[in-house]
């Protein structure tokens, strides 16, 4: 069976490290492209010599024409700018949209096929846009934050608690922003709801609450240790993932920004909720209930997400 293809959509700090993760996995042959001339090829290069060392075999190549996407099986996009200290996500949205068009009409024309994970911030709105752009079904096409957000909740609740990071079980839901939501109640240390560890004592609520919260800055922290980007090996690991489940359509229920039509009361916009994602793309939507506070953490993470729609329709009125 012909190895399948992955086709990584910028090639800087993150697209660099998703190439060399799909290589050590063996997900498939890998292409990197980037408008920087000789980066994506440098990158791939340098990851293809590694391989004999590894112990894989992928083919990699880098490209600056869209052609060299032709036919990929998923599409992973990271082409834009990240923030610099003092940015905020949303600062992005002027540059990283006209991205969006470029490398939207680059997959409707070479890779319509594929199952595309967007990873240019600010997320939800990058992400609802490229859907725009590229016409792509609304079930290929998702944007990655909520399993970065899930695994940096999960970081700091596996110091916390001593204990492996593999036992713990963390749900963030919402925009991929400050206010994003970390469901404490469905996150778990070996399947015990986080309010139960607190009464059997193995922290305290103010604890829990100053995890939940450098969970909401965890982005910026990074940011603002290394001042010149944003974070790349975390947020590399985490679509892959997502790539990994469509790919081996392992039917993985993660957290990602989805479109939403009707679930959550919601309709038209990408918003961060668990997914099953196999071979279809995103095949469910897990709906769960929220209690009072939850509900209005939810609605005012969708809220922000809405606003930044708002303001991309203000910057390209062919998305109004
Ligand atoms: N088409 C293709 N590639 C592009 C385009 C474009 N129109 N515009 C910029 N790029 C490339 C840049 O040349 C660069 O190599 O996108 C790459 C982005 O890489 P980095 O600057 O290293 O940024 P990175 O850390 O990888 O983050 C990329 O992901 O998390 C988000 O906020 C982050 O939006 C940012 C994106």
């Amino acid at each position: 069976m012909a190895r399948s293809k992955i086709a990584l959509i910028g090639a800087g700090q993150i697209g660099g490290t998703l190439a060399l993760l799909a290589g050590l996995k063996e997900l498939g042959d890998i292409v990197l492209f980037d408008i920087v001339d000789g980066v994506p090829q440098g990158k791939a290069l340098d990851i293809a010599e590694a391989a004999p060392v590894e112990g894989f075999d992928a083919k990699l190549a880098g490209a600056s024409d869209y052609s060299a996407i032709a036919g990929a099986d998923v599409v992973i996009v990271t082409a834009g700018v990240p923030r610099k200290p003092g940015m905020s996500r949303d600062d992005l949205i002027g540059i990283n949209l006209k991205v969006m068009q470029a490398v939207g009409e680059g997959i409707k024309a070479h890779a319509p096929d594929a199952f595309v994970i967007c990873i240019t911030n600010p997320l939800d709105a990058m992400v609802w846009a490229l859907q725009k752009f590229s016409g792509l079904p609304k079930n290929k096409i998702v944007g990655m934050a909520g399993v970065l957000d899930s695994a940096r909740f999960r970081h700091f609740l596996a110091e916390e608690f001593k204990v492996s990071v593999e036992d713990v079980t963390a749900f963030v839901l919402g925009g991929h922003g400050d206010d994003m939501v970390p469901l404490v109640r469905y996150s778990t240390i070996a399947g015990v709801p986080l309010p139960d560890m607190i009464k059997l004592g193995w922290s305290t609520q103010e604890r829990l609450d100053a995890m939940v919260e450098r969970t909401r800055k965890g982005g910026g922290e990074i940011v603002n240790l290394l001042k010149t980007g944003s974070a790349f090996y975390a947020p590399a690991s985490s679509a892959i993932a997502m790539a990994e489940s469509y790919l081996r359509d392992k039917r993985r229920v993660l957290p990602c920004a989805a479109h939403l039509d009707g679930q959550y009361g919601i309709d038209g916009l990408f918003i961060g909720v668990p997914v099953v994602i196999g071979a279809g793309g995103v095949e469910k939507v897990l709906e769960v209930e929220f209690n009072g506070d939850e509900k209005a953490m939810f609605e005012k993470s969708v809220n922000s997400v809405k606003g930044l729609i708002e303001a991309c329709k203000g910057v390209d009125s062919t998305l109004a």
